[in-house]
Order: structure tokens, then sequence, then C-alpha cells
């Protein structure tokens, strides 16, 4: 049976990053490559160096004799000691993908199970800074009220006409007697941390 290891928010890995860690004695490397996550063995197969301390590149592929083209960039990485250069999405190495690899671990995004122990910026409301919508439009954003000195609001927080027209403008509806406006976005959950099974 696998071991599940927590290894970081997945908010603190962006696209690009990686973050080295010791897994119960192991050294693991964990790569964000376009926001999916993999874990490689910090133990290069030719002589056992930190291969997931080394640089990330990319691959030049030609179609035809002088005709180079870079692509991949940030999926290779590069072994600091002789350069023999593997695919972090596969293990595989550039040379001989089939003979010589770099040993890979199953990855995902999950809930923690000790929440407490996990960094986040927003305290766990049900709104604040939690979803990422495609529009452009978080939570946080959601979050901010008029105040009564710009006449948009009541002393009791009723919005007024002018308010109530604001938002029908800006949802094509209003609160009472309309259809919700029903559009769906893309959403990115990022309360998730980051999980390595050895
Ligand atoms: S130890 Fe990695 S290429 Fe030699």
């Amino acid at each position: 049976m696998k071991t599940r290891f927590e290894v970081c928010p997945a908010a603190d890995l962006g696209p690009g990053e990686r973050t080295i860690a010791d897994l119960d004695g192991l050294s693991v490397g964990v790569f964000n490559v376009d926001g999916d996550y993999y874990a490689l063995k910090n133990d290069c197969p030719h002589q056992r160096a930190p291969l997931c301390e080394g640089s990330l590149t990319g691959l030049m592929t030609a179609e035809a004799p002088g005709e180079f083209e870079y692509g991949r960039d940030g999926e290779i990485v590069r072994c600091p000691w002789h350069g023999w250069e593997f695919d972090v999405t596969t293990g595989e190495s550039v040379f001989n993908p089939h003979r010589v690899k770099a040993k890979t671990f199953e990855t995902s995004v999950e809930d923690s199970d000790d929440p407490g122990t996990v960094e986040t910026s927003e305290p766990a409301s049900a709104n604040a800074g939690r979803l990422d919508f495609s529009t452009g439009t978080t939570a946080d954003d959601a979050d901010t009220v008029d105040t009564p000195d710009n006449g948009a609001e009541t002393e009791d927080g009723a919005a007024t006409d002018a308010e109530a027209t604001t938002e029908a403008d800006r949802y094509g509806a209003t609160l009472a007697g309309e259809e919700p406006p029903v559009d769906t976005y893309d959403v990115d959950v990022e309360e998730g941390v980051v999980v390595v099974y050895l």
C-alpha cells in the first residue's frame, strides 16, 4: 500500500516552480508544469546526482535538416553533474527514453488531512478568496461594499434604486421576479495541497 505525503499548498507551487521534499528520508522533487504536478526521485540514474536540482529547459526538435524548433519549455530537467536530460512528466531520459528513466511518483492535489497545518492567505470563510473565476471576478471583489457616503446603500445595508439598477445592468436580472443568470465559469479551487504517493 502506498504512503500519502502532503508536500505543500498547491497555491505555493506555481507553474514553472519546483520544490524538493524529504518524504520519510527519500528526497523527491515536485514540479508544477503548466498547472500539472509531477514528482521525480531526486537521484540521477547515472551517478546519483541530485537530479531535481538541475536546470529546467525544453527540447530542440527538427522536422527536417536545418529546421530547428524549440518547444516543451520547462518540461525537461538537466542533471547538474553531467547534463543528462529527463522528461519531468514521464521520467524518461531524452537520449534513451525506453532504457534510462528517473523514478517517478504519483501526484495529485487533494484536500489536506490536517488543514490547520496548511498556510492559506485567507481565513476559512464561505467566499473569501477561494474561487478564481475566469472572468476575473473574485470573491474578494464580491465582498466589496459601497459605503453610504456615495449614496449607493442605506444605513441598514439595503441597496438603493441606483444600486439595483447597476446590479440589473451588470447581471441582466434583479433579485426579485426574474430568473437569475445561469452562466458558468471555469473555477480553480485554491485550497488543495500537493500530494505524493510513494
Ligand atoms: S549523475 Fe546525472 S548525468 Fe551523471
